[in-house]
């Protein structure tokens, strides 16, 4: 077992955005407290489970990890569940992984520091066990003194934790505990913090980042979204996720006036029927949610709208299953995340019958998928042509193609001349000449793309092919 000379940590991420900050938090913590993150489970003293539980399937991951290196025990590894299965199954997590010796929910990680100085003192084995889980009380946000930056390229802020939505299928509201809104000061502090780290792009993060409510009531979510725009060095700020109940016309408008918000909004939707709306406690009917679509189409930027969509929710007729398909005609998305129902412990859909078959959902979700893949590549052809701007995040050696980022969010593959190096991070612009249903392809025209009063040039007068 490592003593406490070398203290070592090895690190595993499921689930949403929101997870891989609050990595981000908890490796901060850790290094802080003297530890030392490897990149192997061989390797490490302490190995830690951030986890998700928003379906069975991501749940039964960790169960599956856990036991999968049970073994590791023998050689005096201790192991830690932190997050969403922590906070969801709590005690129990010890009964169904005996070996687990930390369990601390996402609610409770300003509690870490000390409950690691515990873990280093006591024994691995029954009885030394440590539980932190908060109930949905806590008026208190997760921040750290030191936050580790894992994305090179995007920085992430939470600028509103937790959901009071209670969304009949969803395990949110009781694993991430009650909707607690940062203020807008330390929002905006920690935007210049990222700043100054050298990072242009900046995504704020939260369940329902557009339910924000500043407790000193400075600013409105579409307010912050300026504020965080016009920091200095800021190039391009995203937000996620937007929930349709809250999402104002405002949050449009500043996107139209301030040309560093980029031109997407994930506005999850779930189903096209308002009775399944209704049932799923959604708070908007179909014509409502379309409504908030109709202001993002009327904008003078092209912003492109993503979505979720769940199919065989208790109830679901094929009637309203056929709704969900006719409104991502409507809309016109530009890519869809969808999930099968999964029936998830204390929501209240845990009461419905969950009576359509696992076929029934596959077969849905094949037709959802096959009309959006339709969707989605008739959206991304409309780029073909233009010169669009990309953010470089790699480049893939194999095929000899640089992985570029639009504003749009679209992953757009396109090629250099050779031997020419692009610094990771840095923006260029790419003119589009391939397009498929999940990405873009094209060929550079130019680079030095620094500061967002320059990212309006579309000439390409440097281009290289010239
Ligand atoms: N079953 C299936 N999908 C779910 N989601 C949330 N809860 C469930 C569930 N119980 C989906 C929703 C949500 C996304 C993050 O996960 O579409 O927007
Ligand atoms: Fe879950 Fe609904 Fe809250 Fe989103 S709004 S986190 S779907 S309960």
């Amino acid at each position: 077992m490592s003593g406490t000379a070398d203290k070592t940590f090895y690190l595993e991420t499921f689930g949403c955005q929101m997870n891989v900050h609050d990595s981000e938090k908890v490796i901060g913590t850790l290094l802080q407290q003297g530890y030392r993150q490897v990149q192997t489970v061989d390797e490490a003293g302490l190995i830690l489970y951030n986890t998700c539980s928003i379906r069975d399937k991501a749940e039964q991951k960790v169960f599956n990890r856990l036991n999968d290196y049970k073994k590791l025990r023998k050689q005096g590894k201790k192991f830690g569940v932190l997050g969403c299965v922590a906070q969801q199954e709590g005690d129990r997590i010890f009964e169904k992984a005996p070996h687990v010796d930390l369990v601390c929910g996402s609610a409770s990680y300003r509690n870490l520091p000390q409950m690691l100085v515990q873990l280093e003192t006591v024994q691995t084995g029954a009885g030394n066990r440590l539980t932190g889980l908060d109930d949905r009380q806590t008026d208190l946000c997760f921040e750290t003194e030191y936050t580790a930056r894992t994305n090179p390229h995007r920085g992430y802020i939470t600028i509103i934790e937790g959901c009071d939505k209670f969304c009949a299928y969803c395990v949110v509201p009781f694993t991430r505990g009650k909707e607690r809104s940062r203020t807008s000061g330390s929002v905006l502090a920690e935007a210049r913090q990222l700043a100054d780290l050298g990072y242009t792009e900046i995504q704020l993060l939260g369940q329902n980042v557009n339910s924000y409510r500043d407790p000193d009531e400075k600013m409105t979510f579409a307010e912050l979204l300026a504020a965080v725009a016009e920091v200095r060095g800021m190039h391009r700020v995203r937000f996620t996720t937007s929930h349709p109940r809250d999402f104002g016309r405002d949050i449009v408008d500043v996107i139209d006036a301030i040309p560093a918000l980029c031109d997407h909004v994930h506005l999850p939707v779930q189903s096209g029927s308002t009775r399944v709306l209704d049932a799923m406690q959604r708070l908007y009917t179909r014509d409502e949610y379309l409504e908030r679509i109709a202001w993002i189409h009327s904008a003078k930027r092209d912003i492109s709208i993503t979505t979720d969509l769940i199919v065989g929710f208790p109830g679901e007729t094929e009637r309203e299953f056929e709704q969900t398909l006719s409104l991502l005609d409507e809309v016109g998305y530009d890519s869809a995340f969808t999930f099968k129902y999964s029936p998830r412990p204390n929501t209240p859909a845990l009461k419905l019958d969950d009576a359509i078959p696992d076929e029934e959902k596959a077969r849905r979700l094949a037709l959802l998928n096959e009309r959006q893949r339709q969707i989605s590549a008739r959206r991304n052809r409309r780029h073909l042509g233009e010169i669009v701007e990309a953010m470089v995040e790699g480049k893939n050696e194999a095929r000899g193609q640089w992985i570029g980022r639009t504003s749009q969010i679209k992953v757009l593959n396109f090629t250099a001349p050779e031997g020419m190096q692009l610094k990771a991070a840095s923006y260029v612009q790419v003119q589009v000449t391939n397009s498929f249903p999940n990405s873009l392809g094209g060929e550079l025209k130019s680079t030095n793309i620094e500061s967002s009063e320059q990212r309006v040039i579309q000439s390409s007068n440097q281009s290289f092919n010239d």
